[in-house]
């Protein structure tokens, strides 16, 4: 067996053990004579693999009794439609921070169902910095206030949150799980499962109850969280696979430390990364500036395009694939989610310095 380290922004790499334990029982899960995605999502196996993957969230997380956890499938991009639709009465309006490929699509579709206020556009910087939370001028009858917490293409990530009585609605996707959040100052945190929590399939959703309270009637019943919720995301048939990785992925998550020893980590692998371009800072530029850098999504630029193809190929040849930054930004990126070992930022660090000495 050979793995190679994938920085690859999502899906990407996932723990080994819980791939290695998925793989150990596939083929008949815990003596059941069959695998936990062929028997029914009632069965009681399943019922517990469920009920667990929610309870490590929360446990994990330090989610407090008035949030609901929820699974959903659709992934983070059904809840940039599923968010205005239940939380945005008509006759109020909603406030967004609009800081990247992310930030965008969530606004684009808000847009369409309710009105909606733009409180910070990072047009003007390219969407590579983001402002101090503290200057962004809430509306403080607005329905709630959207923010990006990492936005996964341009490699920035908001370290703190304005203080606000505004509900806040943050699409955590690429930041899932490597930080602890202060959650009260949430109604709303979503994420795609698909970077730090399992394979892509479903969507986690963690809503406070007084949002909950303002979920329309008129809605489709799959479209309205107050579908979901009480039901504990089994009114229709959920993405059991998903759920049952992510809740091993979570359970490995636990044993290493929980969300503390995640940071801890991150901010390993971050710092090597990080450290590499500023050892060659006359190769490798960083276009974010220091204070908004993501430490799970990493962006740099080499001198030409065509030096940067051939530093993705070469590590590709080193066994580090994924490296290539988003096709509508260009450069590099390095995705370096919690299941990313220290191992592989080290390598990914002095390949960085030995192809600048090669090529600088
Ligand atoms: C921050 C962020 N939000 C939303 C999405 C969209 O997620 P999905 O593909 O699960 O709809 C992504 C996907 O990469 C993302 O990085």
């Amino acid at each position: 067996m050979s793995r190679i380290f994938n920085f690859s922004a999502g899906p990407c790499t996932l723990p080994l053990p819980v791939i290695e334990e998925a793989a150990a029982e596939f083929v008949d899960y815990k003596d059941n004579g069959m695998s936990i995605i062929e028997m029914s999502h009632r069965s009681k196996p399943y019922d517990e693999v469920h009920h667990e993957a929610m309870t490590l969230i929360s446990e994990l997380l330090e989610i407090p009794d008035n949030y609901k956890v929820m699974f959903l499938g659709g992934g983070a991009t059904m809840q940039f439609a599923m968010i205005p639709m239940n939380f945005l009465p008509a006759g109020q309006s909603c406030d967004f921070t609009v800081t990247g490929t992310w930030g965008k699509k969530a606004y684009a579709d808000a847009a369409k169902v309710g009105d909606t206020r733009v409180i910070f556009d990072g047009k003007d910087v390219n969407y590579l910095d983001l402002p101090d939370p503290s200057s962004l001028e809430v509306d403080p009858n607005a329905a709630y206030l959207h923010m990006t917490s990492n936005e996964t293409i341009g490699g920035i990530q908001w370290k703190k949150f304005p203080d606000t009585d505004v509900p806040i609605i943050c699409d955590i996707s690429s930041d899932f799980m490597s930080r602890k959040m202060p959650i009260d100052k949430f109604g709303m945190l979503y994420a795609g499962a698909q970077k730090n929590a399992g394979p892509a399939g479903v969507a986690i959703a963690i809503v406070r109850d007084d949002l909950m309270e303002r979920c329309p009637d008129t809605l489709p019943a799959y479209l309205n969280y107050s579908t979901h919720a009480p039901k504990d995301s089994m009114y229709n048939t959920p993405p059991v696979f998903p759920i049952y990785m992510v809740g091993k992925t979570m359970k490995w998550l636990k044993s290493i430390g929980g969300v503390d020893a995640a940071t801890d980590l991150a901010n390993q692998r971050a710092g090597l990364i990080y450290g590499a371009m500023e050892k060659d800072s006359g190769f490798y530029k960083c276009p974010v500036p220091e204070a908004a850098r993501s430490n799970m999504n990493i962006v740099f630029r080499l001198p030409t395009e065509d030096l940067e193809k051939r530093f993705i190929a070469e590590a590709l040849e080193a066994g580090m694939s994924g490296l290539k930054g988003h096709r509508s930004v260009g450069g590099c990126r390095a995705s370096v989610y919690n299941s990313m070992p220290v191992a592989g930022a080290q390598a990914l660090a002095d390949f960085m310095g030995d192809f600048a000495t090669k090529n600088g």
